[in-house]
């Protein structure tokens, strides 16, 4: 697929593999759209596209463990852009930090389920306006071949509490995601996947965890960039992929009913059951 004159926004760009594809999309001529929490860290890649001779990149800042932050993400970039042809939900924190201790977002929410997932789905959900405008268009989620099952009677993880598992449950949530959203989108021409791009890329998140690299981050960008652009996935959606092969997700993710509930529960908590009239759901 041609990348000139698409516009791409790319979550958690200012570090790691979404840093990486926002550079290469940046280099191919598309319009790229970089997130980030630090201002600095978005200007430096705002520069480094630059310096590839291309100019349309700018920075969005926002803290994705505040829905409030989220929404006014959305309404920055609606309000700037008629136009959106791919969203990479690519932001995430690993399950390392706060010395194992459960950490909560701004909202109260369990910390890794609220930026890995609840932001995204957030975010896609207020976006879903431009990128049904902009069809075809792609909708990409980042997540992990790490996937832990949701107890739904603790999804905030209160008890047994392990960052490793609220990292996998949240990328098993955010595969859920994709699946139910494909089928809403069926037809639209707005497709969505997701990916394990690649086991252990040399990026920030597996240092901290103390883990050797075993993968470049180059591996995991291609990987995110063949369901971002390529012709072979054109109108192709509802699909999982560990790296550049289509494979099978966690049981749960194919079970109609956890999704059903995990959607149930993403409305509620983001406030989008009070946006959406009752007879549009
Ligand atoms: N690394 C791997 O081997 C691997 C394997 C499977 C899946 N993944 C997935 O790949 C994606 C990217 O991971 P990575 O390895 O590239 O990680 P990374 O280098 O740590 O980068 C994470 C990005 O997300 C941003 N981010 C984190 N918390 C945020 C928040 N609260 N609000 C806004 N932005 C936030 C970071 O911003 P800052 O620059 O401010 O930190 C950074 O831009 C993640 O979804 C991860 O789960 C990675």
């Amino acid at each position: 697929m041609r990348v000139d004159g698409k516009t791409v926004l790319i979550t958690g760009s200012t570090d790691g593999v979404g840093r990486r594809v926002a550079v290469r999309l940046g280099e191919m001529g598309a319009r790229v759209l970089l997130h980030g929490r630090d201002r600095a860290r978005g200007e430096a890649v705002v520069s480094d596209i630059r310096a590839s001779g291309n100019d349309k990149v700018s920075f969005y800042q926002a803290d994705l463990s505040a829905l409030a932050e989220v929404r006014g993400l959305a309404d920055r970039v609606h309000s700037a852009h008629a136009r959106l042809d791919i969203l990479i939900n690519n932001a995430g924190i690993g399950s390392a930090g706060a010395h194992g201790q459960r950490q909560a977002s701004a909202d109260g929410h369990e910390l890794r389920f609220a930026v890995n997932y609840l932001a995204g789905f957030l975010l896609t959900h207020l976006l879903l306006p431009t990128l049904r405008a902009s069809a075809p268009a792609r909708i990409v989620n980042v997540a992990s071949a790490g996937q832990h099952p949701i107890d739904f009677d603790d999804v905030m993880l209160t008890r047994g509490y392990s960052g490793g598992r609220a990292y996998t449950q949240s990328k098993l949530a955010q595969i859920m995601m994709t699946f139910d959203l494909a089928g809403e989108l069926d037809g639209t021409g707005v497709t969505v996947t997701c990916l394990h791009p690649a086991t252990y890329m040399d990026t920030t998140m597996v240092r901290q965890a103390g883990t050797t690299p075993i993968s470049t981050v180059e591996e995991g960008a291609d990987a995110i960039l063949n369901l971002a652009i390529s012709a072979d996935l054109e109108g192709r959606t509802g699909l999982y992929f560990n790296r550049q092969r289509e494979a099978r997700a966690d049981a749960q993710a194919y079970n109609a009913d956890a999704r059903r509930q995990l959607r149930e529960l993403s409305m509620r908590l983001t406030g989008l059951d009070a946006d959406t009239p009752s007879s549009a759901r």
